[in-house]
């Protein structure tokens, strides 16, 4: 379990994080989704002592960091792919760390068989790619076997076998009970990962809340029209009080009107219907819209929004939503 309250960080005039409070409960995935320059990477090094917060706290498993007795076996994290001495291999990075912890030495072929990097675990980990480094900070995190993960953007510099794997990888341990905490700033990738999300921009919290109810309360309803009478059936939407644009291709945009309404309205007004088909918005739609005040850089000019959805009707969740956790699994190892 983590938890975070009132969490603030200021670099000089950046305010990084500001006034930040969330649950992370064990059992399933939670991504930590939000833009470049959120806030992510800061927030997971208050909640491992490596930076301390302005205001606010963070606790693991009830404590503060510092007052872990043997931190590794309780909080494992990837933070950094390059946190490791370039002259050393995998295995004396896992051996040291292993040491500092008194976690047996068996534990170290584990986790690298874990991670799938045995064949090198001797070679000088200066040498290895990315994708490598990443596996050796997985590695390293499961050291200690611990119930509490973090992994900060941990498919960077992975493969798309790799990305599978790491997915795969963070359910199981969520699956065996395990608290299990991901950043990223890509929605897609969080949606086929994660259960739950905690979404920032700018620092504060946007969204806390199941992938799914993200999903649902994202959708932008738009209505698509395609019919030979435009004109007319332009005017008629205009009458019933929708907002409308026809697109490119001839076909209309609506909102402020379902697709049933606008087919009641086509047979009323005997107006030909080609097709009639609501859009849902995609996550990354709901995503971008969610985060659109809260981008710290944007390219001049490009929105993304998409044209014809504008009167989307996202709204920050009210409460938070403690049942989407609420699954139980059968595990043995289950873990606080
Ligand atoms: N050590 C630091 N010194 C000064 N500013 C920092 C430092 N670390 C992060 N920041 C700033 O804090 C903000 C949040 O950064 P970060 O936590 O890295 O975001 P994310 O991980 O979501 O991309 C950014 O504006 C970043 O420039
Ligand atoms: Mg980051």
């Amino acid at each position: 379990m983590i938890v975070a309250r009132g969490l603030t960080k200021r670099y000089g005039r950046t305010l990084a994080v500001d006034n930040l409070s969330f649950e992370v409960t064990p059992g399933v995935v939670t991504g930590f989704l939000g833009p470049n320059g959120s806030g992510k990477s800061t927030t997971m090094r208050m909640i491992m002592a490596l930076d301390n917060p302005t205001s606010g706290t963070t606790l693991v498993n009830g404590k503060p960091y510092a007052e872990l007795a043997w931190p590794l076996r309780e909080v494992g994290a990837l933070l950094d792919a390059k946190a490791y001495h370039p002259a050393r291999s995998a295995y004396d990075h896992l051996l040291f760390l292993a040491r500092s912890n008194d976690i047996a030495r068996s534990r170290i072929d584990e986790v690298l068989d874990i991670v799938g990097l045995t064949e090198v675990a001797h070679q000088r980990a200066g040498k290895y790619s990315l994708g490598m480094g990443q596996r050796l900070g997985i590695a390293t995190a499961l050291l200690g076997d611990p119930g509490v993960l973090l992994f900060d953007e941990p498919i960077n510099g992975l493969d798309p076998e790799g990305i599978r794997w790491a997915r795969f990888l963070l359910r199981d341990l969520a699956a065996e009970g395990r608290t299990v905490f991901v950043s990223s700033h890509l929605i897609n990738e969080m949606s086929l990962t994660a259960d739950r999300l905690v979404v920032i921009g700018r620092g504060t919290l946007i969204a806390e809340t199941s992938v799914s109810e993200f999903t649902s309360q994202s959708v932008l309803d738009a209505v698509r029209i395609v019919t030979p009478m435009t004109d007319i059936f332009m005017a008629a939407l205009c009458d019933a009080g929708a907002a409308a644009t026809v697109e490119t291709d001839g076909s209309i945009v609506a909102t402020g009107l379902s697709a049933a309404q606008i087919g009641e309205l086509a047979a009323d007004r005997i107006l030909t219907l080609h097709e009639l088909s609501p859009l849902r918005g995609s996550l990354e739609d709901a995503f971008m819209e969610l985060t659109h005040d809260a981008v710290e850089f944007r390219a001049g000019g490009a929105s993304g929004s998409r044209t014809g959805a504008g009167s989307s009707t996202l709204t920050r969740p009210s409460t938070r939503h403690h049942d989407a956790h609420s699954r139980t699994r059968t595990n043995p190892k289950e873990r606080r």
